[in-house]
C-alpha cells in the first residue's frame, strides 16, 4: 500500500501529541512517586502560632492541615471568607484542632495588608511562624491594583514585603521565630529573566505573564537573602523554597495565554498531589533544620543551591529591598530592622 507524504503527515500529527502525553503520564506518575516527605509526625506545635497566607486552596491549605495536626494556632490570611472559611472548618474536623481562624487578607492591596497586620499586633501575643504562600500567576495582561502596582508584583511580593516588616517586631519577640517564604523554581532559575530594579512594576514596559510571575518569585528569593542579613543573629530565620510542580487551582486561575492553556492540559498528569506540594513547605516551617537555618532556599524537603545565583547576590536584594520599600510607601513606624 502506497502513502503519500500528506498521509504520513497526518500520522504524525496524530502520533506526535499522543506520544507527548504518554511521556508526561509516565514522567508524572514516577515524579509522584519520588515525593519526598516531611516525616515530623513527632513535632509537636502546641503554643505556637502560625500566620500562613492564602490557605484557601492549594499548597497552603493542606500545609494549613498539617501544621494543625501538630497543634498550633492557625490564622489563615484568605481574600475570599467564604471559601476559606469552609476550608477552615474542614481543616479543624479533619484534625481536632479548633484553634483554626480566619481572617480577610488581600495581599493585592496595601490598605488590606496594613488593616491585617495591625489587628494581628493588637490581638495576638505572638508569631512563631509566617508563611508567605498567596500567589498568582499568568496574567495576560498589565492590570493595576488600586495602589497602581502591577498585580502579580503586588499579589506575591509588594504585599508580602510590606506585611512581614508591620509583623516583625512582633516576629522578633517571640524568638526563635521563623519566616517562611514559598517562590519557584521553575521560571526563577531555569528561565533567566532580565530584572530591572527601576522597572519592577513594569511602567517601562516589558511586561509579558510569565515574565511577572518570574520575576515576583525572584523578589520572594531575593528579600529572603535581605531579610536574612537584616536579622541575622535575632532568632529569626528566614528561608525559601520551592514546593515543587503541584496540580492546584493557580493553573485554572491563570491567564488564556496559548501556553497557559497547554501547561493546565499537562498539570493534572504530570503534577504532584496538594498534600504531596505542601511537605516542603512544612519541613521548613517545622523541622529543626528549617529553624537552624538563615536565608537559605530549600527543594525536595533539604537545601538546595538552585537559587544560588539569587541568593548569593547581595547588592542586587539590597536594590530589591529599597525599590521596595518606596513602592509600598514603608512607614518610619512600619519598620523594625
Ligand atoms: N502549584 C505549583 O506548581 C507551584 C509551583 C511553584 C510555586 N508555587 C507557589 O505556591 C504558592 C501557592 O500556590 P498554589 O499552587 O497552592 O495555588 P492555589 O491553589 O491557587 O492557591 C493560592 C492561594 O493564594 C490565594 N491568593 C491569591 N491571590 C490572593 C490575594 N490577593 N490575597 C490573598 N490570597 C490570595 C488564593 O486564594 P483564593 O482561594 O481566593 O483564590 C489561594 O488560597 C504560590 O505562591 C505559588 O506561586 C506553586
Amino acid at each position: 500500500m502506497d502513502i503519500s507524504w500528506t498521509g504520513y503527515a497526518t500520522l504524525a500529527a496524530i502520533l506526535a501529541p499522543a506520544f507527548l502525553f504518554l511521556v508526561i503520564y509516565i514522567r508524572g506518575i514516577n515524579y509522584r512517586r519520588k515525593a519526598p516527605m516531611a516525616n515530623l509526625d513527632h513535632v509537636r506545635m502546641e503554643g505556637k502560632t502560625v500566620i500562613i497566607t492564602g490557605a484557601s486552596a492549594g499548597i497552603g491549605k493542606e500545609t494549613a492541615r498539617d501544621l494543625a495536626r501538630k497543634g498550633a494556632r492557625l490564622i489563615l490570611g484568605c481574600r475570599n471568607i467564604p471559601k476559606a472559611t469552609k476550608v477552615a472548618e474542614d481543616i479543624r474536623n479533619t484534625t481536632g484542632n479548633e484553634d483554626v481562624h480566619v481572617r480577610q487578607l488581600d495581599t493585592s492591596s496595601l490598605a488590606s495588608v496594613r488593616k491585617f497586620a495591625n489587628e494581628i499586633l493588637a490581638e495576638e501575643k505572638r508569631i512563631d511562624v509566617l508563611i508567605l504562600n498567596a500567589g498568582i500567576a499568568g496574567l495576560d495582561d498589565r492590570n493595576l491594583t488600586a495602589d497602581g502596582l502591577e498585580c502579580t508584583m503586588a499579589t506575591n511580593h509588594f504585599g508580602h514585603f510590606l506585611l512581614t516588616n508591620i509583623l516583625l517586631g512582633l516576629i522578633k519577640k517571640s524568638r526563635p521565630s521563623r519566616i517562611v517564604v514559598v517562590a519557584s523554581t521553575a521560571l526563577t532559575t531555569n528561565l533567566r529573566i532580565d530584572m530591572r530594579v527601576d522597572n519592577l512594576n513594569f511602567e517601562k514596559g516589558g511586561f509579558w505573564s510569565f515574565k511577572s510571575y518570574a520575576q515576583s518569585k525572584s523578589c520572594n528569593v531575593l528579600f529572603t537573602r535581605r531579610l536574612a542579613d537584616l536579622t541575622r543573629g535575632e532568632g529569626v530565620v528566614v528561608n525559601s523554597l520551592d514546593p515543587g510542580l503541584v496540580h492546584t487551582e493557580i493553573f485554572d486561575k491563570s491567564g488564556g495565554l496559548m501556553v497557559g492553556k497547554v501547561v493546565r492540559l499537562g498539570v493534572p498528569f504530570a503534577g504532584r498531589t496538594e498534600v504531596q506540594g505542601a511537605q516542603t513547605v512544612v519541613y521548613v516551617a517545622a523541622s529543626e533544620e528549617g529553624g537552624s537555618t538563615t536565608g537559605k532556599y530549600f527543594e525536595e524537603c533539604k537545601i538546595s543551591s538552585t537559587a544560588d545565583g539569587l541568593l548569593n547576590d547581595e547588592e542586587l536584594a539590597k536594590q530589591v529591598w529599597e525599590a521596595s520599600e518606596r513602592l509600598v510607601g514603608l512607614q518610619p513606624n512600619e519598620k523594625h530592622y
